[in-house]
């Protein structure tokens, strides 16, 4: 698909039509024989168009937006040399007070611009709160931070910045430092094109500016998307047909991101326990509704960013399919305090448990391994 049709699939056709409650109860019964998923049916039932693909199955209420490649991402133009001078800001350890972490430091491009540690560890060696999270289509996000709670990429690169575990900068002292160094003020007034020097306007734009080049790599699922429709072998194929249908991930893991950007519960709040414990999105909105709810993040480059979840949970993504086959958890109450407790957070009632078999959560795990 050229880049044009891409583009109108996601501003025109991302919605699809109401019909995702009669979906449900048609998707189960195709392609499915006594012996298990007929492939020869499933391969047709992905030849046409996307238009005529199984429809995603999903709670009655929710449209979700289809999949798409890459290629429909559509990015806004950035200075080629503000992107530059972003890249080497990303990777300039003198950034942080101890000139020892880095941006990269955490997001490595070999782990989707994630790293493979539970927490993430920063300044002298501390421990985060929280994963981190790829930066793969990052431009496109709506909010940042699992929470939500910056509205763009240049505020939200004061967070790393300043904060203590992670690159403990005195922030308000960064544009001196950097001045100093290196040919940093003739680079910043040459990429901005006028004299000013460094400032922390110009350092958290060319930061961001160099984030939104940040797009998946194109993968055999973009070739799929875009009419390949060889490049995926079976299993590849089967995962995604349990991916829009039975394991329902559609509900919240849709468009080219894989991700719907809004805020769910999944039961990982750890609430009421004290070293685990992340109220999320509450944290942002003071909403007792918003306990334990955290943004959907996006599937791209998602088998190279482990471990997973807000806290990094899961070192196999094998052990988050087995979750969400049970229905993810769901915490009670442990006494009537917690009982009567308004705060206390509720598992999303769009997770139910899957009923997948054993083979077919290798599908889905091999149809993540694609993305
Ligand atoms: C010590 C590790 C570490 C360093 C250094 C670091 N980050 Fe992060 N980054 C994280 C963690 C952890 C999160 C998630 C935090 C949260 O949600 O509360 C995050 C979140 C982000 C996000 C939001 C992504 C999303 O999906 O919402 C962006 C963008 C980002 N970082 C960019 C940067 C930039 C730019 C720098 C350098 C100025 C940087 N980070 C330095 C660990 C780090
Ligand atoms: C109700 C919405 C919802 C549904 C349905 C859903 N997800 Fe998620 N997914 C999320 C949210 C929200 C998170 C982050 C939760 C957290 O960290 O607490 C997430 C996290 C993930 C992660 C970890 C990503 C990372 O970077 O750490 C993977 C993998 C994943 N989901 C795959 C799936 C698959 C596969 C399905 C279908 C079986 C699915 N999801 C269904 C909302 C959903």
């Amino acid at each position: 698909m050229k880049k044009a049709a891409a583009a109108a699939l996601l501003a025109g056709g991302a919605l699809l039509p109401g019909l995702a409650s009669q979906a449900q109860e048609n998707a189960a019964a195709p392609c499915t024989t006594e012996k298990g998923w007929d492939g020869v049916c499933l391969r047709q039932a992905y030849a046409g168009p996307i238009a005529s693909w199984p429809l995603p199955q999903v709670p009655t209420g929710i449209t979700p937006a289809e999949l798409a490649p890459v290629s429909a991402i559509a990015v806004p133009p950035v200075s080629p040399k503000i992107v530059a001078l972003g890249q080497r800001l990303f990777a300039d350890p003198r950034l942080s007070r101890s000139n020892a972490v880095a941006c990269i430091s955490c997001h490595h491009p070999a782990h989707s611009f994630a790293d493979n540690k539970r927490n993430s560890i920063g300044h002298e060696g501390r421990p985060g709160q929280r994963n981190t999270p790829g930066l793969l289509g990052v431009g496109q996000l709506k909010s940042l931070f699992w929470d939500g709670r910056a509205a763009s990429l240049e505020v939200q690169a004061l967070g790393p910045l300043g904060h203590t575990d992670e690159m403990a900068m005195d922030v308000p002292a960064l544009a001196a430092k950097l001045a100093a160094l290196d040919d940093y003020n003739k680079q910043f007034d040459a990429a901005f094109g006028q004299a000013g020097g460094v400032t922390l306007a110009r350092i958290l734009n060319a930061l961001a500016g160099y984030q939104r080049t940040l797009l998946p790599p194109a993968t055999r699922f973009d070739a799929f998307m875009e009419g390949e429709r060889t490049v995926l072998n079976d299993r590849e194929l089967l995962g995604l047909h349990l991916f829009r249908t039975k394991a329902r991930c559609m509900t919240c893991h849709s468009g080219a991101l894989l991700t719907d950007q809004q805020f769910h519960n999944l039961g990982l709040s750890f609430y009421g326990r004290k070293k685990h414990e992340d109220l999320g999105r509450y944290l942002v909105t003071g909403e007792a509704q918003d306990v334990g709810k955290f943004r959907t993040p996006s599937l791209r480059g998602v088998a190279r960013s482990g471990p997973w979840m807000h806290n990094g949970l899961f070192p196999q993504l094998a052990g988050v399919l087995n979750l969400y086959n049970a229905g993810m958890s769901r915490p009670l109450p442990r006494n009537a305090e917690q009982a009567a407790d308004p705060k206390f957070p509720v598992t999303s009632p769009l997770l139910q448990r899957l009923q997948l078999t054993r083979d077919e959560i290798t599908a889905l795990k091999s149809f993540l391994e694609v993305l």
